[in-house]
C-alpha cells in the first residue's frame, strides 16, 4: 500500500499522536516516527521509557477489517517484523517469547503497544494504530536499574540514525507482507518459527504471581511452587498448549498467564 511518513525529533508519544489521526479521519498508511518520545506509553498503563538517542519509536495507522478481539494479530505480526528487520540490518537472531516479547541475549529489546478504537455503530474496529518501541542502543548514562534488568539494546555501536532508520523501513516493509495477508494468517507460522518457548519446558506464571516482580524474580522466589508444563504448540488464536505434568493438556491465554523457559 502506500505509506506516509512524518518524522519528529521529540512527541508526547506516536501511538497518541496517530490516534488523534485516526479520529480525525486519516487513512490507513501514516507512519509517524519519533527519535524520543517524553510520554512514550507501554502496556498496562505503564511509561515506555523513550530517551534520545536510545531508540527509535514509531507507530503505523491501520484500518484493517478485523474483529476487535482479533487486535493481538497486529501485535504478533509486528513482533514477527521487528525480528526480521533486525535479522536483516544486524544478522542478529532475536526471538520472540510468548506473546510478543522480542528478546535479544535474554533482554527485552522492543516493545509493542496497539491501540484501536471501536465504532460505536456496529462494534467493528474503526482504527487500529501499532507502536512499536526499539532499544536501538543503549542510551548516554545507561539504562535505569530497573530497565536495564528487563531491557537490552540491539547494538553496541554508535550509529543510532542509520541503524534506526533502517529497522523502521524493514519493520514496515515487513509487516505489511504479513498484514496485506491477514486472513490467511501466514505470519503464524514465521511466528513459531521465533518463538523461544516452542517446545520448551515453561514455568507457568499466572495472575497471582504476576504482578510480584519480573518473570526471572518470580521463578526465583517462587519457583518451586509455580506449575510447569511443555509447549507443544501455538494455536491459531496465539493460545500456548502446555503439556503438564500429569500428561494432560492445558491451552494458555496471553493476558491471563505469563511464561519463562526452564
Ligand atoms: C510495552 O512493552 O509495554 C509496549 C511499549 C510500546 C512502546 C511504543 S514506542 C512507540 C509507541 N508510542 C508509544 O507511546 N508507545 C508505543
Amino acid at each position: 500500500g502506500n505509506i506516509r511518513v512524518e518524522v519528529f525529533d521529540s512527541l508526547d508519544s506516536t501511538n497518541t499522536y496517530l490516534k488523534e489521526k485516526g479520529a480525525h479521519g486519516e487513512s490507513e498508511g501514516l507512519l509517524v516516527v519519533a527519535k524520543e518520545q517524553t510520554k512514550g506509553k507501554g502496556r498496562m498503563n505503564r511509561a515506555f521509557s523513550s530517551p534520545k538517542n536510545g531508540g527509535v519509536y514509531f507507530s503505523l495507522l491501520l484500518r484493517p477489517s478485523i474483529n476487535p478481539n482479533e487486535a493481538l494479530f497486529i501485535t504478533t505480526i509486528a513482533a514477527v517484523a521487528v525480528v526480521t528487520a533486525i535479522k536483516k540490518v544486524t544478522s542478529k537472531e532475536a526471538k520472540i517469547k510468548w506473546v510478543n516479547d522480542v528478546l535479544l541475549d535474554d533482554k527485552k529489546v522492543c516493545g509493542i503497544l496497539t491501540e484501536g478504537s471501536i465504532s460505536m455503530e456496529n462494534g467493528s474496529l474503526d482504527y487500529a494504530v501499532v507502536g512499536i518501541g526499539i532499544n536501538v542502543r543503549e542510551p548516554e548514562g545507561g539504562y535505569g536499574d530497573e530497565i536495564k534488568k528487563i531491557a537490552g539494546p540491539v547494538i553496541n555501536g554508535e550509529d543510532i540514525e542509520d541503524v534506526s532508520s533502517k529497522l523502521v523501513a524493514e519493520t514496515v516493509n515487513e509487516f505489511m507482507k504479513y498484514y496485506n495477508k491477514l486472513p490467511e494468517k501466514d505470519f503464524l507460522k514465521a511466528y513459531k518459527d521465533k518463538s523461544i518457548v516452542l517446545g520448551k519446558e515453561v514455568y507457568i506464571i499466572d495472575s497471582n504471581h504476576g504482578s510480584l516482580g519480573t518473570t526471572s524474580e518470580i521463578v526465583s522466589k517462587y519457583g518451586d511452587s509455580l506449575e510447569t508444563g511443555k509447549v507443544i504448540d501455538i494455536d491459531d488464536n496465539l493460545g500456548l498448549v502446555v503439556k503438564k505434568k500429569d500428561g494432560e493438556l492445558e491451552t494458555l491465554r496471553s493476558g491471563e498467564v505469563s511464561v519463562r523457559t526452564k
